[in-house]
């Protein structure tokens, strides 16, 4: 590999590690008295902001909100130049979440859907809390291919 190579590898692992800390310091934020399951998301977004969410459980069980959702949900109404509305597509480039089970938490299937209307081919690094070293990696289009869109 040559030497600016292997700077671009470098640099391109010290912002996924930089992700997941934050997807990991979003975690200590769950709020899920139900499940004891605590999960955090964190968002690259493509203005270089990193944002962080946690699941949040509600006694009516199924309004629960996953950690990736609401990192995204935040990270979309956060925005900037919000009177573009083109702008919230590709809002992120990647995103890493964490939670404490073996392998890491993969994203449920609502998730996938909003983050494909987004950001298809965002990257989504997966990683138990316990190892955060160890670390899968994926795109949003290869855990969700096909994914819905409304044709207009
Ligand atoms: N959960 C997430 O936050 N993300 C996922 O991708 C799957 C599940 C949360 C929802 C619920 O609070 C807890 O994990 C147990 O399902």
């Amino acid at each position: 590999m040559k030497n600016e190579e292997k700077v671009r590898a470098s640099s391109r692992r010290l912002l996924r590690d930089k992700l997941i800390a934050a997807a990991a310091k979003a975690r200590e934020g769950s709020v899920s008295p139900y499940s004891k399951f605590k999960v955090g998301a964190a968002l690259l977004t493509k203005s270089g902001e990193i944002i962080g969410g946690a699941n949040v459980e509600s006694a009516s069980y199924g309004l629960t909100c996953c950690a990736e959702r609401i990192a995204l949900f935040k990270a979309l109404t956060n925005r900037k130049g919000k009177n573009d509305r083109q702008d919230a597509r590709l809002i992120f480039i990647a995103i890493a979440v964490v939670a404490r089970c073996d392998g890491g938490p993969m994203p449920c299937g609502a998730c996938r859907q909003l983050l494909a209307e987004y950001a298809p081919d965002a990257k989504v690094f997966i990683t138990d809390s316990d190892d955060l070293k160890k670390v899968k990696e994926f795109t949003v289009r290869g855990l969700l291919p096909r994914a819905f869109v409304l044709v207009s």
